[in-house]
């Protein structure tokens, strides 16, 4: 009996314009759209192996980092896993010939090739790759925005993280979840030049889950219907129309005034929720300061910051201004620790794209 096997990987993404609160938790339907960069297949990702064999033992089993971890029933793996069977059935109905492997079981094996406990996104890339290697294995004909519907159902960044360069997730109108989903908006090779650099503050467990933090802001922010029905959609267009545009001055004015309402949008939940520290503050001043200096001279910005759910910073810049950047944050926040760092990649700029 043949063992059927795919590997993939998908690189880890980071929003401009962020995803915060869901207004149907089981499907994970978001209360606004957002949009992201995705890191370059070089730097930070995950790969994911795939397997099936009418041999295996019944059950399937999940290995991350090596490590064995338990498939939850009715947890966000099991529903991943119980669509793509869904679609698996559908190309064995229409051809007799396929062989019935929605039918055995699974046996995946993901590695991050960075520090999981370094308090990167893991999780969108994670299940990002675990989606799209057993689509590959059960040969699905479904496009990577039909299988962002699955991995937004793993964790709703993931869905991003199909796509390289710059993505938007959809929030869609319906209740069902069907046209909530991840769209390109362009390509790497639309803007080769943009770099994105990830600055470490601390490796530390954060003390919010964003799962449990978006549910407080939900019940509790009125900012956050500011935000949802007021200042997101237009910024959507916004953002969009200046990567196309290939204008960093106004994406990353966008992408600072969306990390900062985010950030405040937790501030606004009761109970308050803190995940920038003094570190990251003052990131913010050396990076406003670079930029108010550069548009003095009447140049462009030099640097976007934005941080999610946690005191790590990633800036972005352009390829040109990377040094500069690079170098200011050197000065004013020398290494103090050793970082495991085993591919060199948290030093130097990480290309944005696939
Ligand atoms: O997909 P989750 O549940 O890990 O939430 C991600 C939330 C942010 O990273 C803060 C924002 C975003 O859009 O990625």
């Amino acid at each position: 009996m043949p063992t059927y096997e795919a590997t993939v990987s998908a690189p880890v993404n980071i929003a401009c314009i962020k995803y915060w609160g869901k207004r149907n938790t089981s499907l994970i339907l978001p209360t606004n759209s957002s949009l992201s960069v995705t890191l370059s297949q070089d730097h930070l990702r995950s790969t994911t192996t795939s397997s099936t064999s009418q041999e295996y033992a019944p059950g399937d089993r999940l290995w991350l980092n090596g490590r064995e971890e338990e498939i939850v029933t009715g947890g966000r793996t099991q529903v991943c896993l119980a669509a793509l069977r869904q679609w698996r059935k559908e190309v064995e109905e229409k051809d007799s010939a396929a062989p019935k492997m929605s039918e055995w079981p699974l046996r995946i094996a993901s590695y991050n090739n960075f520090p999981t406990a370094a308090g990167l996104a893991s999780s969108a890339s994670g299940l990002a790759a675990l989606v799209y290697s057993v689509s590959q294995l059960y040969a699905l004909p479904q496009t990577p925005s039909q299988l962002s519907l699955i991995a937004r159902q793993g964790s709703g960044s993931a869905c991003r993280s199909l796509f390289g360069g710059f993505v938007a997730w959809e929030m869609g109108t319906r209740d069902d979840g069907s046209d909530s989903l991840a769209v390109q908006v362009a390509d790497h090779g639309h803007w080769p030049e943009m770099h994105a650099l990830i600055c470490v503050v601390s490796d530390a467990k954060k003390g919010t889950s964003s799962t449990s933090g978006m549910q407080k802001t939900v019940a509790t922010s009125s900012l956050l219907q500011h935000r949802i029905h007021h200042v997101v959609p237009a910024r959507m267009e916004e953002i969009s129309r200046a990567i196309l545009a290939r204008d960093f001055t106004t994406f990353a004015s966008l992408t600072m005034q969306d990390s900062n309402q985010f950030h405040a949008v937790c501030m606004d939940t009761s109970p308050p929720i803190f995940y920038l520290n003094d570190v990251s503050r003052a990131i913010i001043a050396v990076v406003e300061e670079l930029n108010r200096a550069s548009l003095a001279q009447g140049k462009g910005m030099v640097a976007a910051y934005t941080f999610d759910a946690g005191p790590n910073a990633v800036l972005y810049a352009l390829e040109e201004n990377m040094h500069v950047v690079v170098h200011t944050i050197n000065q004013f926040f020398p290494q103090t620790q050793d970082f495991p760092d085993p591919f060199g990649m948290l030093a130097s700029p990480a290309g944005a794209g696939a």
